[in-house]
């Protein structure tokens, strides 16, 4: 548990990696990897957020196994049922188990065409549906250079907090563009500037309480050698993986970033 409260979160999104047989293997020996290091279960929530293929499996081998983690979607349909080919329901996603759901991921938003006003019919859908959104923000580089770091993300989080229950459960995710699948990763005090805005807009639309328990990760090139230093700062309250979240042995160690530096 964090010094504020708020347990940690490392969540691993997998994005179009590991098909279902992939997934049980790694589910495993992250079982595994973290069970021999005596990781304490309630110290970090670990998540993972495989493909919509895998999640019965992962569901199932979660389930079946009494494994301590969470796991959740990559996307979800703006609506619940219907004539929409190709699209997943959060019934659908409730139905199996899944506790999260990622919404406006900067891939959905640039190779998908996803708005902020289409990240909010998400964020309702997935709320109508009992899903924790992971609500991901972030500006490109010549967005932070026209107008600043913090003001893309107060802007998207915002847009994407319209119409929210003041005590709703949520996430958000800050993933600066240009430090996703780079390398270039942010530095610790540039994500605490980004993240201590998002935490004044959660203070604004949420109720108190609400607004304490929100987690706030930040992700971009997250690595087992820089993740404690994110980790110190007052409202970094977790890590969005990607890359990193493939390889066991990396993950685990994400995962247990305490050991790293004592922090
Ligand atoms: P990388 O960790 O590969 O930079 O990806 C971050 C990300 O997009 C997680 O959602």
């Amino acid at each position: 548990m964090a010094v504020n409260g708020r347990t940690p979160l490392i969540a691993g999104n997998w994005k179009m990696n590991l098909d279902h047989l992939q997934a049980v293997a790694f589910v495993q020996k992250l079982h595994w990897a973290l069970k021999d290091a005596k990781h304490e279960d309630d110290s970090v929530e670990v998540a993972v957020f495989p493909p919509f293929t895998d999640l019965r499996t992962v569901q199932t081998l979660i389930d079946a196994d009494k494994i301590p983690f969470a796991f959740g979607a990559q996307d979800l349909s703006t609506h619940d049922s219907g004539a929409y080919t190709g699209e997943i329901s959060g019934a659908f996603l409730s139905k199996l188990q899944c506790g999260y759901v990622i919404i406006g991921h900067s891939e959905r938003r640039q190779y998908h065409h996803e708005t902020d006003e289409v990240v909010a019919a998400k964020v309702q859908a997935a709320l109508r549906h009992g899903l924790v959104p992971v609500i991901c923000v972030g500006e490109t580089l010549e967005q932070r250079e026209e107008s600043g770091p913090t003001a893309v993300s107060v802007a998207q989080l915002e847009v994407a907090l319209e119409g929210v229950p003041a005590s709703a459960d949520i996430v958000v995710a800050y993933e600066p563009v240009w430090a996703i699948g780079t390398g270039q990763v942010a530095s610790p005090e540039q994500a605490q500037e980004v993240c201590a805005a998002l935490r004044a807009v959660l203070a604004d639309k949420l109720d108190a309480d609400a607004a304490a328990r929100t987690r706030i990760l930040y992700g971009g090139s997250v690595k087992s050698s820089n993740v404690a230093s994110f980790m110190r700062e007052p409202d970094v309250d977790g890590a969005l993986v990607g890359g990193a979240s493939l390889v066991v042995d990396e993950f685990a160690a994400i995962i247990r970033y305490q050991k790293h530096v004592g922090v």
